[in-house]
This record gives structure tokens, C-alpha cells and sequence, in this order.
């Protein structure tokens, strides 16, 4: 393996992976494939190997039941069944950051000196470790990890050039594909620490998608329940087709209508185009986003509130919607800063020479036993309430 001398900072997303390259020199670049900065993360086992982006997607439209549109989202799965073969989920990531590699060196001439690969905050180490593994069949080595959130922070700082003094702290809202995050990041003297971090599994863009899809199946389902039930719950190979079409259909008409009022989703099987309206769909969106502010909201007030605040930046697709600076702004007070492209900060922030204290987040809601992070995503305060460290023994 031959080194050349240049940091590679990736982002592993649910719908993306992102990488930047960051020279001697101090200029960052993202790589490309395709000529797109977004590599879609999903896979699909055809023809014996491991399809991995825009090509994954074209072998899936023969071969839907071949195809996993999101290996971030089965990180807890260990294996994953495509058509009869069943596929270790580290061997998932890995096609997708073999990919990464396979473009980077192409572009580079040879390998990374340094490689920095970014989890989100609330990881635990089992999670971690099945990032590591797949980075070390990808051929990448034992990349640094940082969290998500302090390469966003870091980012942010280095591009708008925000005062954050030692000892504030900026709130990062990351509104991606499969989860939402809010952490709240201090500047330390050495780096950055994540004092907070909660998230929510179940709202990501994929969800508002989720919501969209509903809707088009309450407004048809009384005229072509026989359709929609094939779209919905795909049995036949042309079904599944249809449906990832139609998904597909959604999440493009939900991203045009960021930037206009109206557009149409193309129905297949029943073969008609259903209008859809901003308003529309921010009224569907709206119980999704509503959590996402509902969260930041608790933890800006929460994860150490006498700190000044430096700044409450957007990060991830999903915050270019319109309405999510808008409520933000009103639930906070606190008027967001948005960057052009939100899905390239975390790997923008990566690759960036970092001094950072990884801190795992410390509970923000007073019951954990404090050490490690304490998730929303488990149900209820236990009772009786834990004693220190037992609560946290099986980390995720
Ligand atoms: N203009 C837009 N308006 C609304 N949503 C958008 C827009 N552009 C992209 N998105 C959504 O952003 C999501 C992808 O964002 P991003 O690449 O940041 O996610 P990710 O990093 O893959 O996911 P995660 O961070 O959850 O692992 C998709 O759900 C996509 O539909
Ligand atoms: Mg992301």
C-alpha cells in the first residue's frame, strides 16, 4: 500500500457517504463518484459481488430482493439476507468504504496517511467495532474515530469562522436520513468534548418519506385497494420494483418542494401523478420535525445551560427543509446557521487536522448512572432506578 501524504475524513451516512480529502497544503476537496460528492451508501449483491451507490441501485431495480438500501440502519443486525445469501453487516460497510478507497486512490495516486471515519455521538463500542472491522476489510487500517458531532462543530467554525471561546458550547441538530441527533459540543482548551448527545432512531428523512407514503396510500387506497396493497407490502419481484420506485418518487418530490410550492409524485401500478404542495407536506413532515425540535430544545436547556451558547449549526439533508430552521428558530430562540450543503460538514469536519477529547455524553436527563450516554431510545426510567454503571453494562 503505498501512502501519500493526505488525510481522508468519511462520513458513513443511512442514505450517504461522504469523503474529503485534506492536503498538506491545508485545501480540502470532496471525492467524487460519479462526479456527485454523495456516494448513496447502499449495496446490492448481484452478479456474485457487492454492488455499492448508483450502481447498486440500477442492479436493484432487476433485482430488488438482492438490494439493502441502508447497512447504517442494520448496524445491530450482524447479518443481513440478500436473495439467499446472508451477508455479515461489516461486510456491507465495507463494500461501501472499499469504494471510498478504490475513488480515493484513483484520485490521489495512493493511499491516505491518516484516515478519520465519524459515528454518530450515541454509539456505543459494539457499533463502533463494526465500523472498525469493515474499515479494516475495506483495506483502510484502524482509521481515527470522532464523533459526528465534533467534526460538524469543528466545520462550522473553520468555514463561517463563528467565535466559539474556550468553555462555550454550540448545540449540533443533525437531520439526516435514518436518525436524528442533538448534541451539545463544548470548546475545550485542547479540542472539542460532547457533553450531550440524544437521538431519535425512528426520525430521519426517511420517515417524512414514510409519512408521505402513508398519505398516498389513505388517498388511493379507497379507489385501488389492490394496487396499493401490492405497493405497500410488495410480495412479487414487479412489486418491489414498484415500490422502490415510488420511494424513490417521493423522496425526490420532497426535496424539489425545499426549493418550490408544488411538484407530483408518479403512483405506479394504478399509473397516475399525485399532486403535492409544500403545505401539504410540511403538514405530514410536521410530527417528525416537531420531535426533532422538542429534543433540541431539551438538551440546549439541559446539557450544562450556564455555559454561553456559541451557536445552534444544521447539519444533514433533512435540514433543508424550510420548515426546520423555521421552527427552530421559534421553539429556541436562537436563530440556526445553515451552511450550502449540509450532508458535506461532518466529513468536511473530519478530515481536518482535530484535536478532540472523545467524551462519551453524560446522561442529560438525571436518572442514568451517569458514566456513558443515556439514550431516549430506551423506553422508561427503569425502576427501581439503576445503580451506577449497571444500567450502562451492555453498551450499544
Ligand atoms: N432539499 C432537500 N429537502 C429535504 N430533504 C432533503 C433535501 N436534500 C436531501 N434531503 C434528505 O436528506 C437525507 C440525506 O441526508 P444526509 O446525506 O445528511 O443523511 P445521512 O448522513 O445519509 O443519514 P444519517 O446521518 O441519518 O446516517 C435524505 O433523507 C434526503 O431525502
Ligand atoms: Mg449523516
Amino acid at each position: 500500500m503505498i501512502a501519500v501524504r493526505y488525510r481522508l475524513g468519511i462520513d458513513f451516512g443511512t442514505s450517504n457517504t461522504v469523503a474529503v480529502i485534506h492536503e498538506g497544503d491545508g485545501r480540502t476537496r470532496p471525492v467524487l463518484f460519479d462526479g456527485f460528492p454523495l456516494l448513496p451508501s447502499c449495496v446490492c449483491a448481484s452478479t456474485g459481488k457487492l454492488l455499492v451507490g448508483r450502481e447498486a441501485m440500477h442492479a436493484a431495480r432487476v433485482r430488488p430482493e438482492l438490494f439493502e438500501p441502508h447497512p447504517k440502519r442494520r448496524i445491530d443486525d450482524g447479518t443481513v439476507l440478500l436473495g439467499a445469501a446472508e451477508v455479515p453487516v461489516s461486510g456491507l460497510i465495507a463494500a461501501v468504504l472499499t469504494q471510498v478507497r478504490a475513488e480515493t486512490v484513483r484520485t490521489m495516486g495512493g493511499d491516505p496517511e491518516t484516515v478519520v471515519l465519524t459515528y454518530p455521538a450515541a454509539w456505543g463500542p459494539r457499533r463502533r467495532a463494526v465500523l472498525l472491522d469493515a474499515a479494516r476489510l475495506a483495506g483502510l487500517g484502524t482509521p481515527q474515530l470522532v464523533p459526528e458531532p465534533v467534526a460538524a462543530a469543528a466545520f462550522f467554525v473553520a468555514a463561517t469562522g463563528a467565535a466559539v471561546p474556550v468553555g462555550s458550547r454550540v448545540v449540533v441538530y443533525d437531520f439526516g436520513a435514518g436518525t436524528f441527533d442533538a448534541s451539545v459540543v463544548t470548546r475545550t482548551a485542547s479540542g472539542w468534548e460532547v457533553i450531550a448527545s440524544e437521538g431519535l432512531d425512528d426520525a430521519g428523512g426517511l420517515d417524512v418519506d414514510t409519512a408521505i407514503v402513508e398519505h398516498l396510500g389513505t388517498v388511493h387506497a379507497a379507489t385501488h385497494p389492490q394496487e396499493m396493497q401490492r405497493l405497500v407490502q410488495p410480495q412479487t419481484v414487479a412489486d418491489r420494483r414498484a415500490n422502490r420506485n415510488l420511494w424513490e418518487d417521493v423522496r425526490t418530490a420532497k426535496e424539489i418542494l425545499s426549493r418550490s410550492a408544488a411538484t407530483y409524485i408518479h403512483v405506479p401500478l394504478i399509473e397516475q401523478d399525485a399532486p403535492l404542495g409544500r403545505e401539504q407536506l410540511e403538514r405530514l413532515a410536521r410530527p417528525v420535525v416537531d420531535r426533532t425540535v422538542a429534543l433540541t430544545r431539551t438538551v440546549l436547556t439541559s446539557a450544562e445551560p450556564t455555559r454561553p451558547l456559541a451557536g445552534l449549526f444544521l447539519v444533514g439533508g433533512s435540514s433543508r427543509m424550510p420548515l426546520v430552521a423555521t421552527l427552530l428558530h421559534r421553539a429556541t430562540g436562537v436563530a440556526p446557521t445553515v451552511l450550502e450543503q449540509p450532508e458535506l460538514v461532518v466529513a468536511e469536519g473530519s478530515a481536518r487536522p482535530l484535536a478532540t477529547t472523545q467524551v462519551a455524553p453524560t446522561c442529560t436527563r438525571g436518572w442514568c448512572c451517569g458514566w456513558r450516554t443515556c439514550s431516549p431510545r430506551r423506553p422508561a426510567r427503569p425502576s427501581p432506578a439503576p445503580s451506577p454503571g449497571a444500567w450502562c453494562s451492555s453498551p450499544r
